[in-house]
């Protein structure tokens, strides 16, 4: 696991496209005593996440970019990250897929979050999939990521029961508030 042994809490950069409610779970945890991570800034590919609130909410520093030129936009995040002395990037709910060199500069410090139960239902429409084929529990992962889509070792998963009547939005309501409490543990365990 990730050895951490300053002092000081982690500077940690999360990166979002939507609504944003695992980051403003986790600016919540990071705000607790003890919790290994600060959160000091918000980056998103989409000027209209909804997430991106929550920088002026909680007087944190939000950057957009827009992922036209990735290699370009990713140079610029990776000095803009060293600015920041950023040591670890929560992805959550990030929709783009960070190139393998980025990926490589950050080696072993960039988590993200997949409302699947890993190795299952890699990608995208995670629920849809996992009703579709009648499966009996879904749930959720965190894991490092490393440069193939949602395969890096897994930090932390929780079950969770699909019940007959589910539909994607009953489930992925589940799943989340469930994602909600995994985030934080998952970050507690690879840093204690
Ligand atoms: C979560 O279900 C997460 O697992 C997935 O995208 C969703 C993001 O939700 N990667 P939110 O933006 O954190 O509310």
């Amino acid at each position: 696991m990730i050895k951490y042994s300053g002092p000081k809490r982690i500077k940690t950069a999360v990166f979002i496209s939507g609504t944003g409610s695992n980051l403003k779970n986790l600016v919540k945890f990071s705000k607790k005593k003890n919790f290994p991570i600060t959160i000091e800034l918000i980056i998103s590919n989409n000027p209209k996440a909804k997430g991106l609130d929550y920088g002026k909410i909680f007087k944190i520093k939000t950057n957009v970019f827009n992922f036209n030129n990735k290699m370009i936009k990713e140079k610029e995040i990776l000095s803009l990250l060293n600015k920041y002395k950023i040591k670890l990037i929560c992805l959550a709910g990030f929709m783009k897929i960070l190139s393998k060199s980025f990926i490589q500069k950050f080696n072993g410090k960039i988590l993200n979050i997949h409302p699947s139960l890993l190795p299952k239902y890699k990608g995208l429409n995670t629920h849809a999939r996992a009703l579709n084929n009648q499966d009996k529990y879904s749930g959720c992962t965190v894991h490092l990521v490393n440069s193939k889509l949602d395969s890096g070792k897994i930090i932390l998963q929780k079950k969770v029961k699909i019940y007959k009547n589910d539909n994607v939005r009953t489930l992925s309501k589940r799943i989340l508030k469930q994602e909600h409490k995994l985030y934080p543990a998952a970050i507690k365990k690879l840093f204690s």
